[in-house]
């Protein structure tokens, strides 16, 4: 019998310059009523700014009808100080929407914000599964890379005062509208491209492997986003500028976030969260680091899986059985991150022999929600050899 719970943001619009044309109309259709002069504020980090894209938004905005103010002062890993530095500005302007504008880190502040405005409760208190109370301002988000998902997403991830990830997790959060304009994730350079690719090349296979909630819905956006994906990554690595294959990159990265957020990731994410916390390896790049042994150490439980994924992705290869299209699968991943530009080792980002015992045992007994949404079970063992792997 079928028991799916299914949510993604009510409205995601692809189109190429919707910055530009369409942000403050849309931003006006979320109004609950109307305003005499509506203000909006706007959460983006400084390199956002600086390209120049910060400028376009407001003037979309102002063209609508709304004052603007602008926070662009997020960080990656967005620290509790700055969240609460954005709360308090939009308190302080009585904002009536939220754009989150910008990577992954933007846009999870920008959801946070967006719920917190109109909040008694503290950061920690939002902390965890269905916590938060409170009703959210409107929020549109609009990703400037094609990776995290975060814009059809009910999770944004936080870091408190002593460095430790926090996620929120409520339905609270899920943007109302996710505005996929692509001319924005343009002219990124090779390695700023692969490791968020990466990231959600990993969310549609861990979504689509999860032990726990797969269902039909999220294999069917895991396997046409990956197909998207990968189609299409050696393109924008190799030609920045070619808006078709962007489109397809930012179109796949949202059907994987739908796919991961309602089916879950599993280990790769596990062991990638502490290379984040304690080396500062962004978050694309230390999935894409441990993918490789992750998957191959996995075949032994999801090669159906694996081999239905690799037909999907590789419909003119002609594979002997399931195990040896499991193992080209990986194989696939795994080339793409050599292609990437990106370092391979963990040696090459400051990982030594010594910390991986102390990675290893968080990942087991700290981050075990996502060991137990693994298709193989994996010990703290397992977790340091799949480490040394790639030491
Ligand atoms: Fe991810």
């Amino acid at each position: 019998m079928l028991n799916i719970e299914f949510l993604t943001a009510p409205k995601i619009i692809c189109q190429s310059d919707g910055l530009r044309n369409q942000l403050g109309k849309l931003a006006m259709s979320l109004l609950p009523l109307p305003i005499d002069k509506p203000v909006a504020l706007i959460i983006t980090d400084p390199g956002i700014t600086k390209c120049g894209y910060t400028e376009r938004a407001a003037n979309s905005l102002r063209t609508s009808g709304f004052t603007v103010a602008t926070f662009d002062r997020v960080q990656a890993d967005p620290p509790y100080s700055i969240v609460e530095d954005a709360i308090e500005l939009g308190r302080s302007i009585s904002a009536n929407i939220v754009i989150g504008l910008g990577g992954g880190s933007s846009i999870d502040t920008a959801k946070v914000v967006s719920l917190a405005i109109n909040s008694t409760q503290s950061l920690d208190e939002m902390v965890g599964m269905n916590q938060a109370t409170g009703q959210p301002l409107p929020l549109i988000a609009i990703p400037t890379t094609a990776g995290t998902g975060s814009e059809v997403t009910l999770v944004s991830v936080l870091t408190n005062e002593i460095g430790e990830k926090k996620a929120i997790y409520s339905p609270k959060l899920m943007p109302d509208i996710a505005l996929l304009d692509a001319s924005l994730t343009l002219g990124m350079p090779r390695h700023v491209t692969a490791a968020p690719a990466l990231d959600a090349m990993v969310h549609c296979v861990e979504a689509y492997t999860s032990r726990t909630k797969k269902n039909p819905i999220s294999d069917a956006l895991a396997i046409k986003g990956l197909q998207l994906l990968t189609q299409n990554y050696m393109t924008v690595l190799e030609d920045g500028s070619n808006l078709a294959a962007r489109e397809n990159m930012l179109l796949g990265s949202s059907l994987a976030g739908m796919a991961f957020v309602n089916a879950s990731v599993a280990a790769v994410h596990a062991l990638s969260y502490p290379l984040g916390s304690k080396f500062h390896i962004p978050h694309g790049h230390s999935n894409a680091l441990v993918m490789g042994p992750v998957f191959r150490f996995n075949i032994e439980a999801a090669s159906d899986y694996y081999a239905e994924l690799a037909r999907a992705i590789l419909p003119n290869d002609e594979f002997v059985d399931n195990f040896s299209a499991a193992h080209t699968f990986v194989d696939t991943l795994e080339n793409f991150l050599d292609q990437s530009g990106l370092a391979t080792r963990l040696s090459d980002l400051g990982v030594t022999d010594i910390d991986i015992l102390p990675m290893a045992t968080e990942v087991t007994q700290k981050i075990s929600r996502l060991i137990d949404t693994n298709p193989r079970d994996m010990t703290t063992k397992d977790v340091e050899q799949i480490y040394r792997s790639v030491l």
